[in-house]
């Protein structure tokens, strides 16, 4: 049987595309205890509200840095944290603990 070419099937045999491994994303990690979490970086969201849309079960209360239940030590990516504010200062004193409800997250420029 004559099968004019034009009309031949030829299956395509293109290799299949891998996807590159995506990079490691920012994140900051976190030890509150005995629970230690790695936080991705989401811009403008609280280090506390982004570990707890992560899935990390830490303790917090009143989210308004009065508490200190929230008050974690910071393992790596301190850099995408913000600066210390007045809440913190009052509430932490010296101690290197950071108040996840009040350190906001950021890219590092
Ligand atoms: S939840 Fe109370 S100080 Fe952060």
């Amino acid at each position: 049987m004559f099968i004019p070419e034009n009309k031949l099937a030829v299956p395509s045999f293109k290799p299949e595309k891998k996807e590159e491994p995506a990079l490691a994303a920012s994140a900051v990690r976190i030890q509150q205890g005995g629970l230690t979490c790695s936080v991705p970086v989401k811009p403008g969201s609280t280090l506390l509200d982004a570990a707890l849309a992560n899935g990390c079960d830490m303790k917090y209360k009143c989210r308004k840095g009065t508490c200190g239940q929230c008050a974690v030590d910071v393992v790596a990516g301190a850099e995408f944290l913000s600066a210390r504010n007045t809440a913190e200062q009052k509430k932490l004193g010296s101690s290197a603990k950071r108040l996840a409800c009040q350190s906001v997250m950021s890219q590092v420029k």
